[in-house]
């Protein structure tokens, strides 16, 4: 029989208008333009202004452009995985609610959460949907709004992050494109050092918590960054290694943008030359899980079928992982 593959067959993004620039970051924390380019690499992140905008809102603008680059209805979606850290609500589901504000009223959905690394544990999830034969049309979202949960007195964590989503349509194909591999792991002993200590279930709302700031992201930066930087690297030369790739036969790294310091490393490790690298941190920062269908959004152009695309990322949890994927289709 002849092997189903899971293959992106669309791609879209969409940021808020909104540019939080790091000369207004000066205006807010004690910190400098030049620390921030130097140390991150970031120079703007864009920002969902506006009452009761949630992390929807972006997304839906992302999905619809999807839809109509690939000429297809809403109604035509078959599983909605929405990746984020963010969701407008506990409960119900962003993909719940994404579907009604699109109109995907035959889809079923979804919300997972692997922190930085979410996008690609929902890529490979949604692929496994496809490869079973069991759906046709998957659509993986990774979107979050940040800034919903930035402390903007925090000089070490509000410079980093912004807003923003991106999206990808999951549909099989015989011919030997789309996902090739995965490699998934995670290690709980990271939740020390990354988190967001209140909102959950073990430490409701209450006005201790608010006053204590506890429903911000807690993140000791250094710890991270050193996680970061050796399992980034070492699962992404991994994967080169397994699929017997060299850095010749790679013709993209879509990193997590993160820290272009973090980015450089794996880029390096796996012998790969900058100009191979998608990098957007400078424009964007980190907006967690939509970081990577971003990149793939913008660099859409320059892809071609049977480009080999390595996705690699590092997060809360600590998670982090890598995907081989074999681009499907020309530029239009
Ligand atoms: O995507 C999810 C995973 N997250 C990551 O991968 C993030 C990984 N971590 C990082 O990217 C870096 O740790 C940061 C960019 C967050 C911070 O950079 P760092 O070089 O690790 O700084 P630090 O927090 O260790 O602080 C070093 C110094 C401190 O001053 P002293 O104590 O040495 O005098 C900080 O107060 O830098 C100071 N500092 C700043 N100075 C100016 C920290 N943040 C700032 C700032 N502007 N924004």
């Amino acid at each position: 029989m002849t092997k189903i593959n899971a293959a992106i067959t669309a791609v879209s993004h969409h940021v808020p208008d909104y540019v939080l620039s790091n000369k207004e970051l000066e205006k807010l924390v004690d910190t400098t333009d030049e620390w921030i380019t130097t140390r991150t690499g970031i120079k703007e992140r864009r920002i969902l202004k506006g009452e009761d905008q949630g992390v929807t809102e972006i997304a839906k603008v992302a999905v619809e452009k999807l839809l109509q680059k690939r000429g297809i209805g809403p109604e035509e979606i078959d599983l909605v995985i929405f990746c984020t850290v963010t969701p407008d609500k506990i409960f119900p589901a962003s993909a719940n609610i994404v579907s009604r504000k699109v109109g995907m009223n035959k889809a079923f959905g979804y919300d997972l959460n692997a922190a930085c690394s979410g996008f690609i544990y929902g890529l490979v999830t949604g692929s496994k949907f496809i490869e079973t034969g069991s759906y046709k049309k998957v659509l993986v979202i990774g979107a979050d709004k940040m800034s919903s949960i930035v402390d903007y007195s925090d000089q070490s964590t509000c410079i980093i992050f912004g807003d923003g989503a991106g999206a990808v349509l999951l549909e099989p194909t015989t011919e030997g494109m789309g996902l090739q591999d995965s490699i998934l792991r995670s290690d709980g002993s990271g939740e020390a050092f990354l988190h967001q200590k209140a909102g959950g279930s073990e430490r409701p709302a209450s006005e201790g918590t608010l006053a204590r700031k506890e429903h911000y992201v807690h993140q000791e930066g250094k710890t991270v960054f050193k996680f970061a930087v050796s399992k980034m690297a070492e699962v992404s030369y991994e994967i080169l290694e397994r699929n017997a790739l060299t850095a010749d036969d790679v013709a993209w790294l879509v990193p997590h943008q993160a820290n272009l310091r973090i980015i450089d490393a794996t880029s390096n490790r796996m012998g790969l030359n900058k100009d191979k690298v998608m990098i957007n941190i400078d424009r964007y920062g980190n907006t967690t899980n939509g970081t990577i269908p971003i990149c793939l959004s913008e660099w859409e152009n320059k892809l071609h079928k049977g480009d080999n695309i390595i996705l690699s990322a590092f997060g809360g949890g600590f998670t982090w992982g890598a995907v081989y994927l074999k681009w499907a289709y020309d530029p239009s």
